[in-house]
């Protein structure tokens, strides 16, 4: 794997490949290997121009458990307030050693650029860029539906049958166009459910079904319903209902989530809004894998370095050295 701009153009097979290796990885954290020697002497950069807690901690958490060493970039505090350009901070960073560059960017199509434009030559990896994708929160989020849904038995499977929920602020979220695609590639049946307002235009396009109505779309039984965050800062209040309005259409509250199946399971990629889109009830039940989500997204970008710096399937088994 040369870069990981989207999970748009991911095949099954290569995604199937980097859940497996995350499986082979998080058995190395379960088995308390603290660190795997396989990426001494590269340099992993965390190039980032919005705001994260999850994603940079872990690409981080990431990339030191595979011996790589890290430099963090975050563009508050740098000379891109001096107007520096994204061109001339990446190939800096090059010059600094990178073999590979995480970023994060608030114009879709950025990593892209950096990856296609000859600026730099290491490999690129998609954190987040405007409302385009977040190839990884789909690949940790997928994981995480294999792993709840079958266990041990997760390596080699797709989500195939799987019926999975995608609830809330379509419009302005790269994580449910991530996991639209992503899902659909590994078989699962995908159903958006938001306010009229907040289904993007070109929807017609993806391969879903559009449902407007939650308590109808939890009464077709989904294994699995991901919230997503509303983006209070992207929303525009003439197109968004109030927050009231919202939370009693389109929240999980302890209701809707009896109402689930009971071997349903409820994803969100946080940061949360608790008591907007999700109730305190459900983002701390038995059913949430909030924090799951979190612990797995550490293996599945693990997984993606591994592939991107080292090339091929790692023998966790021969490489436990600390
Ligand atoms: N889910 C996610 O991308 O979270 P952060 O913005 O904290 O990285």
């Amino acid at each position: 794997m040369r870069h990981l701009l989207d999970t748009q153009h991911l095949s099954r097979a290569d995604a199937l490949e980097i859940l497996d290796v995350a499986e082979d990885m998080a058995d190395t954290q379960r088995r308390e290997v603290k660190k795997l020697p396989t990426l001494r002497g590269k340099t992993v950069v965390n190039l980032f121009f919005e705001d994260s807690t999850r994603t940079r901690i872990s690409f981080e958490a990431a990339a030191k458990r595979l011996s790589a060493d890290v430099i963090n970039f975050s563009a508050k505090g740098s000379s891109v307030s001096k107007g520096e350009s994204l061109q001339d901070t990446a190939q800096t960073l090059q010059a600094m050693g990178a073999d590979a560059v995480v970023i994060r960017h608030g114009a879709s199509g950025a990593p892209r650029t950096l990856a296609t434009s000859g600026w730099i030559s290491a490999g690129v990896v998609n954190a987040g860029d405007g409302t385009h994708e977040h190839p990884t929160q789909a690949l940790l989020d997928a994981f995480t539906i294999r792993k709840r849904l079958f266990g041990d038995a997760s390596r080699g499977r797709d989500l195939d049958g799987i019926r999975v929920t995608i609830v809330g602020d379509v419009l302005h979220s790269r994580v449910a166009r991530s996991n639209v695609w992503l899902l659909h590639t590994l078989g699962a049946h995908v159903t958006l459910v938001a306010p009229p307002t907040l289904v993007p235009q070109d929807v017609s396009g993806w391969p879903v079904e559009v449902d407007y109505d939650l308590d109808h779309a939890i009464s077709t039984g989904p294994n699995a319903l991901m919230m997503l965050r509303i983006q209070l800062e992207r929303m525009n209040a003439a197109y968004f209902p109030t927050e009231r309005e919202y939370s009693r259409r389109y929240g999980l509250d302890a209701r809707r989530l009896e109402a689930l199946p009971t071997d349903s399971i409820v994803l969100h990629p946080g940061p949360m809004n608790r008591g907007l889109e999700i109730s305190a009830e459900a983002a701390d039940s038995p059913r949430s894998t909030v924090l799951e989500q979190v612990t797995n997204g550490v293996s599945v970008r693990m997984a993606v370095l591994y592939l991107l710096l080292a090339g091929e399937r790692p023998d966790t088994e021969k490489e436990d050295l600390r």
